[in-house]
C-alpha cells in the first residue's frame, strides 16, 4: 500500500501515521522528521533546512525532492510506505509521481486530513516532545505520566522550535498557498479521501481505517 497523509500543520498526520504504519506494516517517512535528525546530527541537510523550518517557510523542492527519492530507494518501502508531510507542492507531487518506487506501485490513496484552525492551534501549543528519543505528548491529548517528563527516558520535555504561536500561523499560511493545491490535484486524480480528523485520536484512527477499508474493498 502506497499512502500519502495530506493536511495542514497539526491536523494529526504524524500521530494517525504510528498507527497506521503498524496496522499496514509499512514503513512511515516524515519528511519533518528527517529534516529534525538532521538538525539534531547537524549534518549539512540539516544546516541548510533549519533556517526554513524555523520560518515556517517550506525547504527547497530540489533538496526535499532528493531527499525522499534516496529514502523510497531503501528496502523497507519494497512492501509500500505511507508518507507523511510530502509531497507538499505541485512540484513535489509531479516529481513523486515519476519516482522510480511509484513505476510498479501506484499510489493507493491520499488521506485529506480537515482540522479547525483553532483545533491546530490548541493542539500545536499543547505539543511536547522529549529531547533525547523524540516521543511526542500532548498537555491536553496525550500526557506524560509525570508532568513534563518523557515516560522512558525521564529528561524534561520541550517545545519544538516551530511551535511557538507567530511560526504556527505562518506554517498554516505557507500551507494554505502552497499545499492546499495538492487536494484538487489529488481529487482530479481519483486519489484524495477527506477525513475528519478532529474526534478524540482513537476515534480518528477508526475512522481512517474505516475510510481505507471502504476504499479497498474490505469488509
Ligand atoms: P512537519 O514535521 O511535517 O510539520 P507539519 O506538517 O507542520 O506537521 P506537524 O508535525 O506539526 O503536525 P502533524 O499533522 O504531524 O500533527 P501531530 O500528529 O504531530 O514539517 C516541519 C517543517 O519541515 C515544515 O514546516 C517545513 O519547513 C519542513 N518540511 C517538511 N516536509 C516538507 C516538504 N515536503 N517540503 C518542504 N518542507 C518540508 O499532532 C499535533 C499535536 O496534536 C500532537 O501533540 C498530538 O498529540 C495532538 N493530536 C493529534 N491528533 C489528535 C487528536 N485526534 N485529538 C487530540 N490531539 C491530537
Amino acid at each position: 500500500m502506497q499512502l500519502i497523509l495530506l493536511g495542514p500543520p497539526g491536523s494529526g498526520k504524524g500521530t494517525l501515521a504510528a498507527d497506521l504504519e503498524q496496522l499496514y506494516e509499512i514503513p512511515h517517512i516524515s519528511t519533518g522528521d528527517i529534516f529534525r535528525r538532521n538538525i539534531r546530527e547537524k549534518t549539512a541537510l540539516g544546516q541548510e533546512a533549519e533556517t526554513y523550518i524555523d520560518s515556517g517557510a517550506l525547504v527547497p523542492d530540489a533538496l526535499t525532492i532528493t531527499m525522499v527519492a534516496d529514502r523510497l530507494e531503501q528496502d523497507d518501502c519494497k512492501r509500500g510506505f505511507l508518507l507523511d508531510g510530502f509531497p507538499r507542492t505541485i512540484v513535489q507531487a509531479d516529481a513523486l509521481a515519476r519516482l522510480n518506487a511509484l513505476q510498479d506501485k501506484p499510489l493507493t490513496a491520499v488521506l485529506n486530513l480537515i482540522v479547525r484552525d483553532e483545533t491546530i492551534l490548541k493542539r500545536l501549543s499543547g505539543r511536547r516532545m522529549c529531547p533525547r528519543c523524540g516521543r511526542g505528548y500532548n498537555i491536553h491529548s496525550q500526557k506524560p505520566r509525570a508532568a513534563g517528563i518523557c515516560d522512558d527516558c525521564q529528561v524534561t520535555l520541550v517545545q519544538r522550535a516551530d511551535d511557538k504561536e507567530e511560526t504556527i500561523l505562518k506554517r498554516l499560511q505557507t500551507y494554505k498557498e502552497q499545499t492546499e493545491p495538492l487536494i484538487a490535484y489529488y481529487r482530479e486524480r481519483g486519489l484524495l479521501i477527506d477525513a475528519d480528523n478532529e474526534g478524540t485520536i482513537e476515534a480518528c484512527f477508526q475512522t481512517v481505517r474505516q475510510l481505507l477499508d471502504d476504499r479497498l474493498g474490505r469488509a
